[in-house]
């Protein structure tokens, strides 16, 4: 079993994964039987009443009752376990226990946000304690996005003025991917994150010093670690490549036409409302897609992304 887990379905990593797996389990073989059952009287029965001679004739048969019950009886007794059963375990995946942690999830386009309970914000990357329960608590800022970790076998959608929750208790310390699993644009399939599991202590740790600035790296370099950590680095290249936005390499000081006509300088102050006012100018040619950062990222980590910019010539 653990052979045929390894090879069909990624790494069992929650509590709730083995429950999971066995209703999963439970519906390929069971479908796999009945295939197979109605495969062997398919060609059986074609087999042993074949014509044999001209005046073969069918004989009459207007019904059977013993044969009609056992075959609405039989699929009737397997959908109410399935129905019983999967019941049971979808009400597990969406009440959370009492003492669960709780995270806040806010999904942009193409980004996914997490607040915890002290201030801290990540983005793109979801900081967790293994062996504790967690409460994720998600919104979406524009369009519906899913919220999807394959290793946990949870995932739920993530929808503009609504909360969506979900839970999960993690077994091991380590990595997993988080997807986006509903359509949402051009950067849907690259909208994805990475949770870390940390021992409770090694959690705390990060919840305390996770936002600290790392004082001895050069400006620069800490705005270049932002623009990865902080997802920039998908839709913003910085070697001049075109993706959704424009590309950071020789932004800095250059002159800019706007969808409105407007000829700007891409100074410093244009740099920060970009970040937090993204939609405030438009450069031509590119669509008003970008998420704000306002309460995302701070005063000084908008300086260290500008040190960095300036650095792209
Ligand atoms: Cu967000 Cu797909």
């Amino acid at each position: 079993m653990n052979r045929l887990n390894e090879y069909m379905l990624p790494p069992a990593k929650s509590t709730m994964a083995g429950e999971v797996d066995a209703l999963y389990y439970f519906v390929n073989v069971t479908s796999v039987i009945i295939l197979a059952g109605i495969t062997i009287a398919i060609i059986y029965f074609a087999w042993k009443y074949r014509r044999r001679t001209d005046d073969d004739v069918t004989p009459v048969i207007t019904h059977n009752s013993k044969l009609e019950i056992t075959w609405s009886v039989i699929p009737l007794i397997l959908v109410l376990i399935l129905f019983g059963w999967s019941f049971s375990t979808y009400t597990t995946l969406t009440t959370a226990p009492d003492d669960a942690y709780e995270v806040r999830v806010v999904a942009k386009s193409w980004l996914w946000e997490f607040h915890y309970d002290n201030g801290s914000v990540s983005v793109n990357e979801l900081h967790v304690p293994v062996n504790k329960p967690i409460k994720l608590v998600m919104s979406s800022d524009d369009v519906i996005h899913s919220f999807y970790v394959p290793d946990y076998r949870v995932k739920m959608d993530v929808l503009p003025n609504r909360y969506t929750s979900v839970w999960f208790e993690v077994l091991e310390t380590g990595e997993s991917i988080v997807f986006c699993t509903e359509y949402c644009g051009t950067q849907h399939s690259n909208m994805d994150a990475k949770v870390i599991v940390h021992t409770q202590e090694d959690f705390e740790e990060w919840l305390e010093t996770g936002d600290e600035v790392d004082e001895d790296m050069p400006p620069a370099e800490r705005g270049e670690a932002l623009v990865s950590r902080q997802g920039c680095a998908a839709c913003h290249s910085a070697d001049g490549t075109r993706l959704v936005g424009p590309s950071f390499a020789g932004l800095w000081m250059s002159e800019r036409t706007m969808e409105d006509g407007e000829v700007i300088t891409a100074d410093a102050n244009y740099i920060r409302e970009s970040i937090l006012e993204p939609n405030a100018k438009i450069t031509e040619g590119y669509d008003p897609v970008m998420p704000s950062y306002q309460g995302t990222i701070s005063d000084r980590q908008i300086d260290d992304i500008i040190e960095y910019i300036k650095t792209l010539e």
